[in-house]
């Protein structure tokens, strides 16, 4: 009798259907009988560990809610436990706003124990089982993720796989020089290797945390960072550790978490002589990932956290048979989105949603406009060469723009890891204050600061017609400003990210009520898009996209049909008025004031949107009787 025959006859058909191409990755990567055994029984054990109650949440994600994270109805936001309420308990105290702001899918920033002033955010894990204390317990990670359910709402976690911090337990042991850990990381004996890695390494913090490797003079070695120096790349050549990382993975799973946003991953695997980015066997290593939490836990979601290239980051969707994430960020749109407040230019973004829209649509999107993180230049600059701009020049006219440096700009965002020889700053900023309501409430700028309020309604708007999950940035909804106390913080003061990472003004939930305050109208605006979103299913994720062509350089237009509605959406990028020349002879409603409105040459005033929608009678939808057909 073997082992197998004891397991779960649930489990066991789940295995069956996915163990052929499971068993072939695994042993291609690491050829070894043992470990993959050993692997199995840890998934099965996982299995046998989950809550009944999670099991039946699984049912309900996989079969009845199938595809929610593509429905019309989701609406999601990323927030640092500490800044929005101090520690979970304070989030569950605060459930209500949530619930409130129709929040549908709720990312917590890693909450897991992470060294002061060593844990970079929370992402240099010391363990992965344990909470941070500050912040609470895995018992009330549990509860709240479990009171999000009870609200259909799911929760996103990070898994931060690259590296672990170096006060995690196996850094530890590595650092006493017992080999089995040591194995765990990349050590060398001198800086011979290293040198040679250096050469075909980019770096990832050039001023902060310069250069991929740090001197670990407890053993005399060296280890790899590729991030800061307290985190240590972990070696996932070595099938230990990637049976005890999914076993992490899988732990967070069973207390609740929905979706797994894999942090950094198109670093976790090393190869000298290339890049160490996105190398094929990353693929190999995520593909099984994704097996495996079909096995435990069918439903959850892997979210990529892709921040390159588009040839990059759509690998990372695998293939329509074979799926590696189900979500990754539309990072290039929020860049090229930014890039077009500065030039009030659309061509660059045009060009970008093309390529999205041009994409199977099972692929999905998170879409943003600000994060935890800063915002990186990765633009397109070949196509931006047929414009005359060049490459360190462009970035320098956008990161003087965006801080306020260019004339007659009110936005007031800060340099993030300015390096000085490549002229690649990267800039940071909520999006209120990369808007101008920042720079036009200290200048006591009435007329500015409605322009500032309106662009940041029409940035909103932008971010929700597009297909996919909008995640909104917590504090944004109230158009939060710029956080400055981080300059006087020894801990933070060199990390200009923290500029929009600051504590969530609980003040301005009193005036939400009131329009005429910014929190108020910026709040009562996001919510009132939302409610449109949801109440038209043209927004879903399945509708059919296209750009619209308003022959104005200024505008964006976009298309979307989905079951007889049809939108056309328009974006004007400019300080003034411009007009869309579009010519459509149906009628439209324009879904801001539910008035009639004419898709004829339409006006749309400076920094603002129009929705038109119409209605198709008798419409093909999925309902549509098609007995007699
Ligand atoms: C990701 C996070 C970033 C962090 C880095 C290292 O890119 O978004 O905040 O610094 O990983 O873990």
């Amino acid at each position: 009798m073997s082992v197998r025959d004891t397991w779960a006859p649930e489990f066991l058909r789940r295995l069956a259907h996915r163990e052929d191409e499971m068993k072939w990755l695994y042993m291609e990567l690491y050829n070894n009988q043992e470990a993959y055994d050993y692997f199995v029984g840890m998934l099965y054990r996982v299995y046998s560990e989950r809550d009944e109650k999670l099991k039946l949440w699984d049912q309900y994600r996989h079969e009845q809610a199938s595809g929610w994270y593509r429905s019309n109805d989701m609406l999601g936001m990323v927030m640092y436990v500490n800044c929005f309420a101090e520690n979970l308990r304070g989030v569950m105290d605060h459930f209500d706003y949530l619930k409130q702001c129709g929040i549908k899918y709720l990312h917590l920033m890693p909450p897991l124990a992470s060294p002061k002033g060593k844990s970079d955010g929370g992402y240099a894990v010391s363990d992965f089982k344990k909470i941070e204390p500050e912040l609470g317990t895995m018992e009330d990670l549990r509860k709240l993720a479990a009171m999000c359910h009870k609200a259909r709402i799911y929760v996103c976690l990070d898994f931060v796989m690259n590296h672990t911090s170096d006060e995690h337990e196996w850094a530890i042991k590595a650092k006493e020089g017992q080999k089995e850990y040591m194995d765990r990381y990349f050590f060398f004996d001198d800086w011979s290797v290293p040198n040679e890695f250096e050469k075909t390494v980019p770096q990832v913090f050039p001023t902060t945390a310069p250069g991929n490797f740090s001197w670990c003079p407890e053993v005399n070695k060296v280890v790899m960072t590729t991030f800061y120096p307290y985190q240590w790349d972990l070696n996932y050549g070595n099938c230990v550790v990637f049976n005890d990382m999914t076993e992490n993975m899988l732990y967070l799973c069973n207390r609740g978490v929905d979706i797994l946003r894999l942090d950094a991953v198109p670093y976790i695997w090393k190869e000298l002589g290339t890049n160490c980015r996105n190398l094929p066997k990353v693929h190999t290593l995520v593909r099984i990932m994704r097996l495996a939490s079909e096995i435990v836990c069918p439903g959850t979601l892997l979210l990529g956290e892709v921040v390159m290239e588009p040839s990059k980051v759509v690998p990372y969707f695998g293939t329509v048979e074979k799926p590696e994430c189900h979500l990754l960020y539309n990072v290039t749109t929020m860049a090229s989105m930014w890039h077009t407040v500065a030039t009030k230019d659309v061509n660059l973004l045009k060009h970008q949603l093309a390529s999205v829209f041009a994409l199977p649509g099972e692929y999905t999107f998170l879409n943003y406009l600000r994060c935890h993180d800063d915002i990186g230049w990765g633009l397109d600059y070949d196509f931006l060469a047929g414009y005359g701009m060049e490459q360190v020049a462009h970035k320098k006219f956008l990161n003087d723009y965006l801080t306020g440096k260019y004339y007659g700009s009110y936005a007031r965002g800060e340099l993030y890891n300015d390096d000085p020889k490549l002229g690649d700053a990267r800039l940071c900023g909520t999006t209120a204050s990369l808007c101008g309501i920042e720079g036009a409430l200290e200048k006591n700028d009435a007329e500015k600061l409605r322009d500032a309020i309106r662009f940041d309604r029409m940035l909103h708007a932008f971010l929700l017609t597009q297909s996919g999950i909008p995640v909104i940035y917590s504090g944004d909804e109230v158009g939060q400003l710029n956080d400055n106390s981080y300059h006087d913080d020894p801990l933070k003061r060199e990390d200009s990210r923290y500029i929009h990472r600051g504590n969530f003004v609980w003040e301005k939930t009193a005036h939400l009520e009131d329009p005429k305050t910014v929190e108020g109208e910026i709040y009562q605006s996001i919510m009132k898009l939302a409610k449109i979103r949801k109440q038209y299913t043209v927004f879903n994720s399945k509708a059919d996209v296209w750009l619209l062509e308003p022959y104005n350089d200024h505008i964006l237009g976009i298309g979307r049909y989905y079951e007889g509605q049809k939108l056309l959406a328009l974006f004007n990028f400019a300080e003034d008025e411009e007009i869309a020349w579009i010519y459509e002879d149906e009628t439209y409603t324009d879904l801001w004031t539910m008035k009639p409105r004419s898709a004829h040459e339409v006006r749309v005033p400076g920094h603002d949107f129009v929705w038109l929608f119409r209605e198709y009678e008798g419409g093909y939808s999925d309902e549509t009787d098609l007995s007699g057909y």
